[in-house]
């Protein structure tokens, strides 16, 4: 099995399902590690839950060498790694060293809305879809090659938060999809 590393910053829904994935019969990968950025990540209570082995990392505390974490997954034999509603910019020479081995998913119809606040950007200009991408991950913010898209309909009663919600809940089977498709 591919030996995963998932990076999360906040509640983890999409950690869970990527766990659960991973039990799955001849699923590809192995969950071997959780990497946050925030101490109080909510969904770090999986790594209890699971026992899986976590490590609070952060790129941004540029005194803490970055080679400490390059030279960490490489010793786990890490071979994807998986950003999951993390929130830091990764740095290039992260992104050159470990290049098409790290995915991400991001809460919207790329290439429409990279960054920040996706779903009421969406609202305010009264699109019909939004959704979700999973992608590549290139130096360009939410800019490489798409992997698996999905969309939803937002209604005219969709505030960002209801929208948010539909959306996570394809976020959930569209990783795990994602997954099995670049591993075939
Ligand atoms: C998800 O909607 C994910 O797409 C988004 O954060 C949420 C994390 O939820 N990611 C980004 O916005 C990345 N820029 P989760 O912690 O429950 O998986």
């Amino acid at each position: 099995k591919t030996k995963t590393a998932v990076f999360i910053s906040g509640t983890g829904s999409n950690l869970l399902s990527l766990i659960k994935f991973s039990k799955k019969k001849r699923c590809p990968i192995s969950i071997d590690l959780i990497i946050s950025n925030y101490v109080k990540a909510k969904g770090l209570k999986y790594s209890v839950k699971f026992n899986i082995e976590k490590k609070i990392f952060s790129f941004k505390k540029k005194n803490l060498n970055n080679k400490k974490i390059f030279s960490y997954l490489q010793k786990k034999k890490i071979k994807l790694i998986c950003l999951a509603g993390f929130m830091e910019i990764l740095p290039s020479d992260f992104i050159k060293k470990f290049k098409g081995t790290i995915i991400n998913i991001h809460p919207s119809l790329l290439p429409k809305y990279k960054g920040l606040n996706t779903h009421e950007r969406a609202i305010k200009n009264e699109d019909k879809f939004s959704g979700c991408t999973v992608h590549y991950v290139s130096k360009k913010l939410d800019s490489g090659k798409i992997i698996l898209q999905s969309k939803v309909r937002i209604s005219s009663k969709d505030n960002a938060t209801s929208l948010a919600k539909k959306i996570l809940k394809k976020e959930h089977k569209l990783y795990p999809a994602s997954i099995s498709k670049i591993m075939d």
